[in-house]
């Protein structure tokens, strides 16, 4: 039998971290989708289309089996829809265990037969996160080894496009 995983978050912007994770889950599973949560009640740095477009600029020539996707409402909705028997988790730290632990119980709770697999990026990515990466960025800090180097860039022309457009 095939098995197939989400791997769920918003991505705003994908990191090295989230790679890492990425191609740990694609040696795992048959397939994998990246799952990129529209979420309108956010603020986003790059919107829904900019992230995708991000994701698939890094991810498909390396890995093959790793598609992406967009999904809105439910996360075990999503997976029920697309017969995935995982969720992929990146666990960094004790605080994101807490921060995750209530969310797999309570997505057990609402759908039994999917799993949630955490998984631990290398420990050179550990202390990476999106809000991180854009606090730096937006303080004038170097994000080049956080991000791959189209994030990096495109978040150069967004920043750069934005201040020609307050002109
Ligand atoms: O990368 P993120 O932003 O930490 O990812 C969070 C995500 C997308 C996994 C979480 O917000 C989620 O599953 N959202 C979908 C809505 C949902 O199912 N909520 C109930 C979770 S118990």
């Amino acid at each position: 039998m095939s098995r197939r995983a989400i791997y769920p978050g918003s991505f705003d912007p994908l990191t090295k971290g989230h790679l890492d994770l990425i191609e740990r889950a694609s040696r795992l599973f048959d397939e994998v989708i990246v799952a990129l949560l529209i979420n309108p009640s956010k603020q986003p740095f790059f919107t829904v289309e900019e992230r995708v477009a991000l994701l698939q600029e890094v991810l498909p020539p390396r890995y093959p089996n790793v598609v992406i996707e967009t999904f809105s409402g439910l996360l075990v909705d999503y997976a029920r829809q697309r017969q995935a028997q995982a969720i992929i988790r990146g666990l960094r730290s004790a605080a994101d265990y807490e921060y995750e632990l209530p969310m797999v119980l309570m997505n057990r709770q609402l759908h039994q037969e999917v799993e949630t697999v955490f998984l631990v990026a290398s420990q050179h990515y550990t202390h990476i996160s999106s809000s991180l990466v854009k606090e730096v960025f937006k303080l004038g800090g170097t994000i080049d080894a956080l991000v791959p180097e189209a994030v990096s860039r495109r978040m150069k022309e967004k920043i750069t496009q934005q201040a020609k457009q307050n002109q």
